[in-house]
C-alpha cells in the first residue's frame, strides 16, 4: 500500500476512534445523568379543606386548567370520569421523538394515585414539573405555564385532588425514548425554578391585569396558542399569543392554535368583545363557523362572566403580531371516508366532547342523542344538526359542515 494512503487511512482511523469514544461517552453520560433527581426542598404548604376551597379547586380542574383531560382513564371525555389515569400520550413523532407517556392517577389511593403525597409535594409537581422523587415530570403537563400559579389556587387544586374517591389504577411505566433521555441530561428540558417566595394573583375582577394571570396560568390558552420550538417544544414568549407553529396531530384533523393577538389581518383584531364572549360561550365564530371542540370551549362556555371578559381585556392589551397561523383541516376518514365511516370520524372530532361514545350522553347534555334520535326522522335530525338548539348549547353545524357530511352523520347516528 502507499505510503500516503496508509497515512491518510491511520488518521480516518483515529477520527473515527475518537467519534466513537465522544458518543459512546455521551451515552453513558445521559444514561447515569437523565433520571438523577433534582435535590430541592419541598415547599411546607397545608391545602385548606372547606367547601369553598374544594369548589374553586373544581372550578379550576374542570373548566380552566383542563387537568381532567390529560388524567382519566384512555378514551374518557368527561371530568366526571375517575381521574385515575392511563391515558397515554404518543410522543414519538413530535420534534426528535420523545416516547410514550402515561397520565398519572391523581386520586388519593395510597398506593396507585396521590395518597400518600404531602400537600407541598403536589404543589410543586403543579407548578415546578418535579415528581416525588424529585424527577423531572414529562413536560407534556403544563408546569411551564402553572408555575404562576398562587399558592391559592396551586392548593385549591391539592384540596379538589384529596376530595376526589381514590381509584386504584396503576398507571404503566412510561417508556422514554434516548432523545428524551439526552435532552435532559443535558440540561435542555428541564423543570421550573424553585418557588421560594409566595406567589399571589391579582385581585379577581374584569381587569387586563387578572386576565393576564388567567391566560397565562390559571388556564390552557397560552400552552395551545404560544409559538413553540418544533424541536424542544419550548415556548417563545417574546411572540405572546401569536399562535402555534405546527399543528397538533390528532384523530380525524389537524390543527393550530390561532393567533389570539389583535393583530388585523392574522389575528382576531376585527373581533368585537361580543364577539368572543359568543365563541367562548357557544363555538360560533363570527363567520358561524363552530371552532373546533379540541380548542376547548365546551369547558370555556361555564367560566363565569367575569372571568371571560377580563380573559377578553388581556387578549386586547396584546401587542398585535403578523403571523399567520395555517387553517384546521380535517384528515383520514373525516375528510375521505364515505357514508357512516365518514360520520362516525365527524362525530368524534365535532360532538364526542358532548355527546359521549355513540351518544350515550355526557355531563354537559341532559338527553341521551341515542334515545333522542329515535324519535326523530333523518330530516329532524338534519336540522337539528345544522341549526342547533336555542337555549342549550347545542351550536348549528349549518356553517361548518355541508349537507352530504350531515347526511353522514346521520347516517352514523342510524348504526346505534
Ligand atoms: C396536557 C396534559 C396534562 C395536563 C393538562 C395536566 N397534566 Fe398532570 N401530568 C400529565 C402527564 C402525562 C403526567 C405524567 C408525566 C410523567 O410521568 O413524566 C402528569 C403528572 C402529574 C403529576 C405527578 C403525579 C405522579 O404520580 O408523578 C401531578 C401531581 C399532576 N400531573 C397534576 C396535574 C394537575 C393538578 C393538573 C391541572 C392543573 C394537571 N396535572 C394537568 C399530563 C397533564
Ligand atoms: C388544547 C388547546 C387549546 C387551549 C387550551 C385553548 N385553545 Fe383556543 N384554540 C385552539 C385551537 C386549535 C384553535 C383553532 C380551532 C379551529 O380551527 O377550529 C383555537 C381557536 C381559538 C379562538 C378562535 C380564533 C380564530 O381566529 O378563529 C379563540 C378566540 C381562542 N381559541 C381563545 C382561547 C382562549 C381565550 C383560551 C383560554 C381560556 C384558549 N383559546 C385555550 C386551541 C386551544
Ligand atoms: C357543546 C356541546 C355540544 C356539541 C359539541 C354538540 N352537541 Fe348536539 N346537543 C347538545 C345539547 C346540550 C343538546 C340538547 C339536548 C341535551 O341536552 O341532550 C343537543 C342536541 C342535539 C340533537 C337533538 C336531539 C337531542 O338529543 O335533543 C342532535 C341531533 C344533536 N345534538 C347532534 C349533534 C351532532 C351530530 C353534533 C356534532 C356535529 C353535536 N350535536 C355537537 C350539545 C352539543
Amino acid at each position: 500500500m502507499k505510503k500516503w494512503l496508509r497515512r491518510i487511512l491511520k488518521g480516518l482511523g483515529i477520527l473515527v476512534g475518537v467519534l466513537v469514544v465522544l458518543v459512546i461517552g455521551l451515552v453513558v453520560y445521559v444514561q447515569l445523568t437523565w433520571d438523577r433527581p433534582v435535590s430541592r426542598a419541598v415547599p411546607q404548604m397545608t391545602a385548606p379543606t372547606d367547601a369553598q376551597t374544594v369548589a374553586r379547586g373544581e372550578y379550576l380542574y374542570e373548566y380552566s386548567n383542563l387537568c381532567w383531560m390529560c388524567h382519566g382513564s384512555q378514551g374518557s371525555h368527561s371530568p366526571e370520569e375517575p381521574q385515575a389515569g392511563g391515558l397515554e400520550f404518543d410522543a414519538t413523532e413530535i420534534g426528535p421523538g420523545f416516547g410514550f407517556f402515561y397520565g398519572s392517577n391523581l386520586t388519593p389511593d395510597p398506593e396507585t394515585g396521590i395518597g400518600t403525597w404531602s400537600d407541598g409535594e403536589l404543589v410543586r409537581a403543579i407548578r415546578e414539573g418535579l415528581d416525588r422523587e424529585g424527577h423531572l415530570i414529562f413536560p407534556v403537563m403544563p408546569y411551564e405555564f402553572a408555575h404562576g400559579l398562587s399558592d391559592e389556587d396551586a392548593l385549591a387544586l391539592v384540596a379538589y385532588m384529596r376530595s376526589l374517591p381514590p381509584v386504584r389504577n396503576k398507571v404503566p411505566a412510561n417508556r422514554t425514548s434516548f432523545a428524551y433521555k439526552a435532552l435532559i441530561g443535558l440540561g435542555m428540558v428541564k423543570p421550573q425554578p424553585a418557588i421560594t417566595a409566595p406567589v399571589v394573583a391579582p385581585p379577581r375582577g374584569t381587569t387586563a391585569e387578572y386576565g393576564k394571570y388567567l391566560a397565562w396560568h390559571a388556564s390552557g390558552c397560552a400552552e395551545c396558542h404560544m409559538p413553540r420550538s418544533p424541536n424542544t417544544g419550548a415556548s417563545d414568549m417574546t411572540r405572546p399569543f401569536a399562535g402555534g407553529l405546527f399543528p397538533f396531530p390528532e384523530e380525524g384533523f389537524s390543527t393550530t392554535g390561532s393567533n389570539l393577538t389583535p393583530d388585523m389581518a392574522t389575528g382576531i383584531g376585527d373581533w368585537t368583545e361580543e364577539q368572543f364572549m359568543t365563541a367562548m360561550r357557544t363555538g360560533l365564530r363570527p363567520d358561524g363557523t363552530v371552532m373546533l371542540p379540541f380548542m376547548p370551549w365546551p369547558s370555556y362556555a361555564r367560566w363565569s362572566e367575569e372571568d371571560l371578559r377580563a380573559a377578553w381585556l388581556y387578549l386586547r392589551s396584546l401587542e398585535p403580531i403578523a403571523h399567520e397561523v395555517p387553517a384546521s383541516t380535517l384528515t383520514g376518514a373525516a375528510a375521505t371516508g364515505t357514508g357512516a365511516a365518514r360520520g362516525e370520524a365527524l362525530f368524534g372530532v365535532y360532538c364526542l366532547v358532548c355527546h359521549g361514545e355513540k351518544g350515550t350522553g355526557g355531563p354537559l347534555t341532559a338527553v341521551a342523542l341515542k334515545d333522542a334520535a329515535q324519535g326523530m326522522d333523518d330530516a329532524t335530525l338534519a336540522t337539528f344538526i345544522a341549526e342547533g338548539l336555542p337555549g342549550t348549547s347545542m351550536p348549528g353545524f349549518g356553517k361548518t359542515l355541508t349537507d352530504e357530511q350531515i347526511a353522514d352523520l346521520v347516517a352514523f347516528i342510524r348504526s346505534w
